[in-house]
């Protein structure tokens, strides 16, 4: 099989583990007879300040060619985040409808969760994020800027062919999974959306009677993500809170650096976006320490996609291997003083050699 895959590095330590990591992709799946090319744009915050605009008007154009999308991370200092947000992420997961974002978090052997008493695959659990409306849907406005009537109007919208797709996505990987689905809402405040979103939830669970279904308010599911973490399995949320709740899944699981990340096109109409959870990361952007984890079990997941389980499987349980190793390099975040570099070229020895 061969596939032809955009690289989109992006910004800051976006670009650091892309770089880092492409090559062990190509090589990888060449040692599994798997050809994959590589097409990069340098699409991101320098070129917005340069030209104007993070990626050319026929952007979406000449993505939709390829098999998949790798993207870094994007986010600049000096370019606020709702530019860089609005224009190249966004349009890409709505202009291709990778509606179902899949986010595992995994506390692998050998890696310390920040929360006491947790070993290897104690923590467990997947997230499924609405990812192209909800709270993030672009409806809304500001007016009377400048005067004391100055008004910001922002509005969260969920469809019901949105809603019941995400949640549908969930019970098929509950059913996979352990049989266990906890839907997260906000429905006491947010009366509308909200509970609409969890009539959906009760609707869909009269198909799938095997599976127990738990429900959370956003505050007290995040703080069960602290105090409990163990016992999720599948969650589903909109797309805010599967945001910030995957930056809880990721520091529990030692490290948001390695949290990996999917957006997925399920027709298949348009090519699928792979990519950490992580941003730019400004406050270590530079240095060559960001953990390339999130990016290689993003890479992992991509495979998973184009139905490549073989070179899936390897380059998860790869990763997990050497995080298993205690003599193996392991970056800052997760207590070592290696480089990017150093964790992917130890990891390229551990695969290929
Ligand atoms: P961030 O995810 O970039 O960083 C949060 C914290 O986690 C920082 O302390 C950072 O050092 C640490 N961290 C993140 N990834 C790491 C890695 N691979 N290795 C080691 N440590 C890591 O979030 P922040 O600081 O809120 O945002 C920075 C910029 O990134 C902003 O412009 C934001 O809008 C953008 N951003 C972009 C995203 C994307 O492109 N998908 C996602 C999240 C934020
Ligand atoms: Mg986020």
């Amino acid at each position: 099989m061969s596939y032809d895959i955009a690289v989109i590095p992006g910004d800051g330590i976006g670009i650091e583990v892309t770089e880092a990591t492409e090559p062990l992709l190509i090589e990888l799946a060449a040692a599994h007879g798997v050809e994959i090319e590589t097409t990069w744009f340098d699409w991101g915050s320098e070129r917005y300040l340069e030209e104007g605009a993070l990626m050319p008007d026929d952007g979406l154009e000449t993505l939709k060619e390829f098999d998949a999308i790798l993207l870094g991370a994007v986010g600049h200092p000096d370019v606020p985040d709702h530019v860089t947000l609005r224009n190249l992420r966004l349009p890409i997961t709505k202009g291709f409808n990778q509606h179902i974002c899949k986010r595992p978090s995994y506390l692998f052997d050998g890696v310390e969760s920040p929360l006491r008493g947790y070993g290897g695959g104690d923590i467990d659990l997947v997230v499924y994020r609405q990812n192209t409306e909800g709270e993030y849907a672009d409806v809304g406005g500001r007016e009377h800027q400048g005067f004391g009537n100055e008004v910001a109007v922002q509005s969260a919208v969920y469809t019901r062919e949105g809603t019941e797709a995400i949640v549908r996505a969930a019970f098929e990987a509950a059913t996979e999974r352990s049989g266990k689905l906890t839907n997260i809402t906000k429905s006491n405040a947010q009366a509308y959306g909200m509970v609409f979103w969890d009539e959906i939830v009760e609707e869909i669970s009269e198909e799938y009677p095997d599976i127990t279904v738990e429900r959370l308010l956003v505050d007290a599911g995040s703080m069960d993500f602290v105090r409990r973490p163990n016992e999720f399995d599948v969650v589903v949320a909109s797309n805010l809170f599967g945001d910030i709740l995957t930056d809880i899944g990721g520091i529990i699981s030692g490290s948001l650096g390695m949290a990996p990340s999917t957006n997925i096109n399920p027709s298949g109409e348009y090519p699928s976006m792979f990519e950490p959870v992580h941003g730019s990361a400004f406050d270590i952007m530079g240095e060559g320490i960001a953990n390339p984890v999130g990016m290689l079990l993003s890479m992992s997941l991509m495979f998973e996609h184009l139905e490549e389980d073989d070179l899936a499987e390897t380059l998860w349980d790869g990763v997990g291997a050497q995080l298993a190793d205690s003599d193996a390099p392991r970056t800052p975040d997760i207590g070592g003083t290696a480089t990017t570099l150093d964790v992917v070229g130890d990891l390229e020895e551990r695969l290929l050699e």
